[in-house]
C-alpha cells in the first residue's frame, strides 16, 4: 500500500513516520506546497520522491486538487498523512480519497483547532494540552477523532519547551496510529 505525506513547513513528522520502521504502507512521496520548505530537504535525505505544486499556479483551489489527485492516482497513492500542511482539503481531494486522509494536530481537539495549537493553548493558561490525530473533513481541525494523548503544561514551561514536549509525542503517535488505521482496514 502505498501513502504520500503532505507538508509545509519543517518536515519532522514527515521524518518520523519515515523511520518508524514497520509501517504497513510505504512513504512513496512527499507532497508540498510551498517551495523551500524543510520537509522537501528531508525528503532528498531521506531519498523520497517529492512532488512540489505550488496552488498559486492553477486558477484556483479545485484546479490545484484535480491536478494533485491526478498525480496521486497515477502514484497509485492510496493513503495520505497530513503532517503540518496549512490548507484545508476541498471537496476535489477529500471526494478522491474518503477516510482515507490523517492529520495530527498539536492540541486536544475540539479545543484549539487553527494554525497555532501550542500558542494558543499555552496562552489561555491550561494545565494539558496534547497532540490529536484524526480523520479529515472539510472543516478546520474539525474531523472524527481517532487517538489523542496528553501533554502536561509544566508551571515553568515555556511556549519552546512546551512545544518541544509536543513534537516528541507527535512523533511516536503519528506512526503508532498509521499503523492502528492501516491495518485494521
Ligand atoms: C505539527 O505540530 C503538526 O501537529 C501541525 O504542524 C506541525 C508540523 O510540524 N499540524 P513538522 O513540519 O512536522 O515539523
Amino acid at each position: 500500500v502505498k501513502a504520500a505525506v503532505f507538508a509545509s513547513g519543517s518536515g519532522s513528522n514527515f521524518e518520523a513516520i519515515m523511520k518508524a520502521g514497520e509501517l504497513p504502507c510505504e512513504i512513496t512521496l512527499l507532497v508540498c506546497d510551498k517551495p523551500g520548505a524543510g520537509a522537501v530537504e528531508r525528503a532528498k535525505r531521506l531519498g523520497v520522491p517529492v512532488l512540489e505544486l505550488s496552488p498559486k499556479q492553477f486558477k484556483d483551489k479545485a484546479a490545484y486538487e484535480q491536478a494533485l489527485v491526478k498525480r496521486l492516482r497515477e502514484e497509485g497513492i492510496e493513503w495520505i498523512f497530513l503532517a503540518g500542511y496549512m490548507r484545508l482539503i476541498g471537496p476535489d481531494l477529500l471526494g478522491a480519497y474518503e477516510n482515507r486522509i490523517l492529520n495530527i494536530h498539536p492540541s486536544l481537539l475540539p479545543d484549539f483547532p487553527g494554525a497555532d495549537g501550542i500558542g494558543d493553548a499555552f496562552r489561555a493558561g491550561v494545565n494539558k494540552t496534547g497532540v490529536t490525530i484524526h480523520y479529515v473533513d472539510a472543516g478546520m481541525d474539525t474531523g472524527p477523532i481517532i487517538k489523542q494523548r496528553e501533554v502536561d503544561i509544566l508551571p515553568n514551561d515555556t511556549i519552546d519547551t512546551l512545544a518541544e514536549r509536543i513534537h516528541k509525542v507527535e512523533h511516536e503517535l503519528y506512526p503508532e496510529v498509521i499503523r492502528e488505521v492501516l491495518t485494521h482496514k
